[in-house]
């Protein structure tokens, strides 16, 4: 098959991989050259995804049967017809438009699907702003529509942060749409990632919960199987088919949860491979999250997936601006047991850009808090040099 990648980078790199060991034909896209994904694929592209013409000649120049969305930022309103052309867009067209505006997953979610959200109201200017974070009270989050990563995001905790988190957040969103959302903070005691993977001809299959920690609006660490009760565990299950099921398609989805005394809150998904879920390259599963989002796309059979070690992945951080990044500490990382690393190949970094992965794994019976601890001591060793 010929598979079309919008987005290459340390994500789609580990997809390419899986889909190369299968012998898949892809072509990677992305604004920049020698991104991650690139380095790996048969072809590649440089365009302005957002760029709806851009992206037409491209699919109408390679003919993909699959086109397979890496980021958000893409022009998705253009999949409908990519769609109707009879390419398969993963997991849907609906899915990846959906998901690229938080306010249409939100009321998907909230309102068609009656999912427990945290408590939500939109705003196009500061003054609606003000009467939203009236109607959901203090404190409270602010992100843009159009953001990932925590960008654009801020927490209101009094009156006179409001107008600060309204500026920040149209500072950072992404594409035409000035709209924020502003939601109840959710006083979680922890968040999960539920890997959901839908196929064409066969059940619906859950991965274990991924734990993980979030700093600056980016993952630290990730953790499986995340500590939760077996019946917060069937709500988020019961949740993410629902929500998957109303999207379409087949694929691997990233459904998001806040578990809370109160119980379980859906907060968004990623129709495609999670960041946290990179903790699956530490060989947890008998599948890592990469090869089962493309046996659920070539609809090839998954039978079941197994938990076969716990284990844990923190990220390699740059600190500074370089366009030659170099690593130091590399040997150290390889010497310590049931250790492992990515370094992404990235061709740039800046402070706090993710530009690899530290993986731990152990037995099933490990403590997951030792894993953890393991996994951030082994990227702290790696540097990052300019
Ligand atoms: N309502 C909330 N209450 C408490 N914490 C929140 C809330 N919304 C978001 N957060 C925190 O901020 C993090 C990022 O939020 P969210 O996932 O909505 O944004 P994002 O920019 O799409 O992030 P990403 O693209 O990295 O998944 C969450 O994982 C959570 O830790
Ligand atoms: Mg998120």
């Amino acid at each position: 098959m010929k598979i079309l990648l919008l987005g290459s980078g340390e994500l789609g790199k580990e997809f390419v991989i899986a889909a190369q060991r299968i012998g898949q034909t892809i072509i990677a896209v992305d604004s920049y050259e020698n991104a991650p994904a690139m380095q790996v694929a048969h072809a590649f592209e440089v365009i302005n995804m957002l760029d709806g013409e851009a992206l037409d000649r491209i699919v109408a120049k390679h003919q993909p049967d699959f086109i397979v969305p890496e980021i958000e930022a893409i022009r998705t309103e253009r999949f409908y017809d990519y769609e109707k052309q009879g390419i398969t867009v993963v997991p849907s067209a609906k899915a990846a438009n959906f998901t690229m505006n938080r306010k249409a997953i939100r009321d998907l979610a909230s309102k068609e699907l009656g999912l427990k959200t945290a408590n939500y109201r939109y705003a196009t200017t500061a003054e609606e702003l003000q009467k939203g974070v009236e109607a959901v009270g203090m404190p409270c989050v602010v992100k843009p529509l159009m953001s990932s990563s925590g960008k654009g995001q801020s927490t209101i905790k009094t009156e006179s942060d409001i107008e600060k988190a309204w500026n920040y957040a149209v500072e950072g969103s992404r594409g035409d749409v000035v709209e924020v959302i502003v939601e109840a903070f959710v006083k979680f005691n922890s968040e999960i990632t539920l890997l959901t993977v839908v196929q064409n001809n066969n059940p619906t299959l859950f991965c274990a919960p991924i734990g993980h920690r979030q700093e600056r609006g980016d993952y630290q660490e990730s953790w499986q199987p995340a500590r939760i009760s077996d019946k917060d565990l069937y709500e988020a299950q019961d949740m993410a088919e629902k929500v998957t099921e109303a999207l379409g398609g087949a694929g691997l989805f990233g459904v998001e949860f806040f578990l809370a005394d109160d119980g379980v809150y859906f907060s968004e998904l990623s129709p495609r491979p999670h960041d946290t879920g990179m903790v699956t390259l530490a060989g947890t599963q008998n599948f890592n999250e990469f090869e089962l989002h493309l046996r659920a796309i070539l609809s090839l059979p998954i039978f079941e997936i197994t938990l076969e070690k716990v284990g844990a992945s923190a990220v390699i951080l740059a600190s500074e601006n370089s366009t030659n990044p170099t690593y130091t500490g590399i040997e150290k990382v390889a010497s310590l047991p049931k250790t492992d690393f990515r370094i992404f190949g990235k061709p740039t970094s800046r402070p706090y850009k993710r530009m690899g992965v530290a993986l731990v794994n152990d037995t099933l019976e490990t403590p997951i808090e030792e894993v953890v601890e393991k996994a951030k001591k082994a990227a702290s060793l790696v540097t990052v040099n300019s």
